[in-house]
């Protein structure tokens, strides 16, 4: 297997396996943050987490086809591999799993894992087969790379909770563990998809998490949920986005609605938001709790 001065890379599923019996064999624990590349610091700081909590970590870069919708941008996603690498190995990371389509998805594939009700909310109503994908994928790289702890951002929220229940209803023996997200200066939520930003609209994003954040502290202190969503959208419009896909406040921890006009007090919520800026689309999330 190729190994870069401090990280090892395996293309196949066998590789991987190798790697993580000599792993087990030392009596290292292994956390393990799986990626589509192109990555920043938001991805760095998984890895640090992952260290935090074993021995050894691990990620991979995979962009999976399956989570892409065929009007999507598969065929454009950033693919950046040697500088993710060097950023991988930079941070400590000892391995990555770097598959090819064929190697996750084998000829006469037809497996698919289904997370049912928080799959179809959402980044589920806008994005039908998005968690389908992410979730058959996931569990194969569990399958492959079979890790001690899995580090999953907050930044894909609802992604988190659907990789939780996944875990708990499939029994893998993986503790799931998020991560904050990790901020430009002015405040918008890094991501692999930034780049698609020209100079004007990368200076309109920071409108997105100024928004989420005040919106948060409205309902945190008891307004109306419906009034301060509407407001947001306003506000979201009038930085020039192009359209709102949803901006909701949910129970934190399943996603649910509130069912009430306001957050009742003492519960923990979740402010989600996803709008369009040009032809990018945005996504970010806040946790908060009502007084
Ligand atoms: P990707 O978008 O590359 O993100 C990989 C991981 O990095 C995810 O857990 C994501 O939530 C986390 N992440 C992204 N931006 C972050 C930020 N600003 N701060 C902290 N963490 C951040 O999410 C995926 O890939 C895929 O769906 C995947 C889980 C790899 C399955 O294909």
């Amino acid at each position: 297997m190729p190994k870069r001065s401090g990280l090892v890379v395996a293309r196949t599923r066998g590789e991987a396996r190798d790697w993580y019996k000599s792993q087990r064999a030392l009596g290292k624990r292994i956390a393990f943050a799986p990626t589509m590349g192109a990555l920043h610091d938001g991805h760095v700081s998984l890895i640090h987490i992952g260290l935090g909590k074993a021995d050894v970590a691990a990620s991979s870069i995979f962009v999976n086809p399956t989570q892409f919708a065929a009007h999507e941008d598969l065929a454009t996603y950033p693919r950046t591999e040697d500088s993710d690498l060097q950023k991988l190995e930079a941070a400590g990371c000892a391995f990555c799993y770097c598959p090819s389509p064929a190697e996750m998805y084998p000829p006469g594939d037809s497996t698919r894992v289904t997370v049912k009700d928080l799959s179809h909310i959402l980044e589920g109503e806008v994005r039908p087969h998005f968690f389908e994908g992410v979730a058959s994928v996931v569990s194969r790289l569990f399958l492959h790379v079979s890790p001690d702890v899995a580090v999953f951002g907050e930044k894909d929220y609802q992604q988190l909770l659907v990789i939780k229940r996944m875990t708990q209803d499939l029994g893998f023996p993986i503790e799931i563990v998020g991560g904050p997200t990790k901020r430009e200066a002015d405040g918008l939520a890094m991501s692999s998809r930034n780049a698609y930003l020209n100079p004007e609209e990368r200076t309109q994003a920071a409108a997105m998490s100024k928004v989420m954040f005040a919106t948060a502290a409205k309902v945190e202190a008891g307004e109306l949920i419906r009034a301060a969503a509407d407001t947001a959208k306003a506000d979201l419009l009038a930085a020039g986005f192009a359209s709102v896909d949803y901006v909701e406040a949910r129970r934190a921890d399943t996603l649910a609605p509130f069912g009430a006009e306001t957050c009742p007090a003492g519960t923990s919520g979740r402010l989600l938001i996803a709008a369009r800026l040009g032809k990018t689309r945005l996504i970010d999330n806040i946790g908060f709790v009502r007084r």
